[in-house]
């Protein structure tokens, strides 16, 4: 027996909600905007409890505000299983950082041109910002986040770091998915070997030389593979 979904606090004034919002800042008046912008989107089943997210549902299934009707959806992303009930057309991508606030990934083009947004899919690379969530029913991801094991950094991670392979940091968290998957598949021989498998992930601050050798110092470490 499914319990009861937690129900949203009372809306505040709108001057209230965008002082609180805009101007101090205050975590709990973001957190409530926030629940309202999302609850058009999705609902979330963590454990026992449905956190109050949706759109509630016409009879016959249809959002109120349209006529997309919620799809149910299991993942298991970074080793925790989530139960979803998502609008259809909720990218990977915003369904990791808007709706379960996994913020590692990152959004650059929104278009599959930069790479920042990579995450890998059942061990495999893929721009998250070009595929949609309710195609991946029952299936493994794991972003930037759920590489280190605990306090231990993955390796690549570790070199990324000791090499500075990065500057702003922002293609940072898809370079080093990109690179993961990059050694599993082998194809991280030589210095252009890696620059052609990696030319997916661009970086603006044009740390590549760093990242290559980050790269190459984590696949001598792991043996060849991540
Ligand atoms: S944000 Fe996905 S490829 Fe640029
Ligand atoms: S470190 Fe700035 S875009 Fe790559």
């Amino acid at each position: 027996m499914s319990e009861e979904p937690e129900s949203l606090p009372p809306p505040l004034p709108r001057g209230v909600l965008l002082d609180g919002l805009l101007l101090r800042g205050d975590p709990e008046t973001r957190r409530q905007f926030l629940k309202k912008v999302a609850g058009t989107g999705v609902a979330v089943t963590l454990g026992p409890h449905l956190i109050a997210l949706a759109s509630t549902p016409t009879a016959d299934g249809a959002t109120p505000h349209g006529a997309t009707k919620m799809v149910d959806v299991q993942l298991k992303i970074n080793g925790r299983d989530y139960r979803l009930r998502l609008d259809p057309r909720t990218s990977l991508l915003d369904l990791l950082r808007e709706h379960l606030q996994l913020t590692g990934s990152k959004k650059g083009c929104d278009h599959g041109q930069c790479g920042a947004c990579t995450v890998l899919l059942n061990g495999r690379r893929v721009n998250s910002c070009l595929t949609l969530a309710v195609m991946h029913d029952g299936e493994e991801i794991t972003t930037i986040e759920g590489l280190a094991q605990g306090d231990q950094l993955h390796p690549m991670q570790a070199a990324f770091i000791e090499h500075d392979g990065f500057q702003c940091g922002y293609c940072t968290p898809g370079q080093i998915c990109s690179a993961v998957a990059c050694l599993q598949e082998g194809h991280a021989k030589d210095d252009a070997q890696i620059r052609e498998w990696m030319s997916g992930n661009l970086c603006r601050c044009g740390a590549y030389p760093n990242i290559v050798d980050a790269i190459k110092q984590a696949r001598d470490k792991m043996g060849g593979t991540a």
